[in-house]
């Protein structure tokens, strides 16, 4: 899979921008605050429907403009695809595969598999469960779009039984059958959601032990668990169990939106116990997995978006994570750097075809051909 081109209508700080795509390497190369990742997030919402940051669709309309389009020319299996995205606030968004509107964009996830690396990823460990349930669903997503229509599904009855838990507080009066008619419809999709963390998960824990190795040159154990109660009992036992607290609280407090994902470093909590560096040895290992398993599964090389990771990794490190990248038969990335020089030295590791652009104030000028 290629990216080939890609154009930007009112996307961020882009009026008009058409960028031509290396098969190799793209590198997008200026100051802070001149729109590098601006350039991979347009790459990310082609692939993925939606930002790679967690924010509205309105605030990327660019400032002064009523809305954005981004449109993508990928070759799939040696088939062209192109990807049209527009945004008009207040209107549903639409998205389209060569001319045709998806029914639903959901239907999109995978076609296109991506993965994206940036300095603030440290909050999967930081933060809280959220982002780390996010990540296992992104992947598994984009692994398997089944796995996304189910978790949909138990959302969108998760968020009924919190109105009814709710309606029931506050207006007084409590009807169990009502409440159970929706564990009925939730046990199905929490039940296929939790198998498929959970079968994902046993051989990911394995690569990313073995990737933070070659990252880290450290011989210090990491693992990441998954953590969920429906490994003691199966659902409909745990809500019933459960049914006095929710009723108290309002809200389902069982179920596989609250599942974790537990990271450690010789055994001990990963937020506490890791250093810096280890910390950012641990998130590079984990996104490479990532990567390796989209790679794998899906039998392609995902879209490699690395921003800035260069400006936060030490020499040695960034060096290990590249040939890490190309030992895996890598196959296309698009880097950010705000020095042209570190960028230069990194490019010559790789001995890949590449295109450069200087990034100003929401315009990319080309500064290479490919030879
Ligand atoms: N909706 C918008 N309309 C206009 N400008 C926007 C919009 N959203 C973001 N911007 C601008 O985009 C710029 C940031 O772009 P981006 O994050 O891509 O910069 P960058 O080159 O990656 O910088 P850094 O090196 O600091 O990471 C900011 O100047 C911001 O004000
Ligand atoms: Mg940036």
């Amino acid at each position: 899979m290629k990216l080939e081109s890609f154009i930007l209508t009112n996307f961020k700080n882009y009026s008009l921008q058409r960028i031509e795509c290396s098969p190799g390497l793209t590198c997008f190369i200026g100051r802070n605050g001149m729109g590098k990742t601006n350039l991979l997030d347009a790459i990310y919402y082609l692939c993925m429907g939606k930002s790679y940051f967690n924010m509205p669709d309105s605030l990327a309309v660019k400032h002064e403009e009523s809305f954005f389009r981004l449109e993508g020319h990928f070759t799939v299996d040696g088939k062209k695809e192109v990807v049209v995205a527009k945004v008009i606030p207040r209107k549903k968004k639409e998205l389209e595969r060569n001319g045709a509107p998806y029914r639903r964009l959901s239907e999109h996830v995978g076609l296109l598999p991506v993965v994206m690396i940036a300095p603030d990823d440290t909050n999967l460990a930081t933060e809280g469960s959220e982002t780390r349930r996010s990540f296992l669903d992104n992947t598994l997503s984009q692994l398997n779009n089944n796995y996304l229509q189910q978790l949909i599904t138990y959302n969108k009855v998760l968020q009924q039984r919190n109105a009814l838990l709710k309606q029931f507080g506050e207006n007084g009066g409590y009807n169990p059958a009502l409440v159970e008619a929706y564990d009925r419809q939730m046990t199905g999709p929490a039940t296929a959601i939790h198998q498929s963390r959970q079968q994902f998960m046993e051989p990911f824990r394995q690569l990313l032990q073995q990737l933070y190795q070659s990252i880290s040159g450290e011989a210090e154990e990491v693992d990441c668990r998954y953590v969920s109660k429906m490994d003691q009992a199966p659902l409909d036992e745990l809500l019933r169990d459960a049914a006095e607290k929710d009723r108290i609280l309002q809200r389902t407090t069982v179920g596989p939106h609250k599942d974790d994902l537990d990271f450690t470093i010789r055994g001990y909590p990963l937020k506490r116990f890791a250093s810096q560096g280890q910390l950012k040895s641990f998130i590079l290992a984990l996104k490479l997995a990532q990567y390796r398993k989209l790679m794998e599964e899906k039998r392609t090389p995902p879209i490699l978006l690395l921003d800035d990771i260069f400006d936060k990794l030490d020499n040695e490190r960034g060096r290990r994570l590249l040939e890490l990248l190309i030992e895996g038969d890598f196959g296309q990335a698009f880097i950010t750097d705000t020095d042209e020089q570190r960028l230069e030295a990194v490019i010559r590791q790789f001995g890949q075809q590449y295109l450069k652009y200087q990034v100003e104030n929401g315009t990319a000028a080309k500064l290479n051909r490919h030879e």
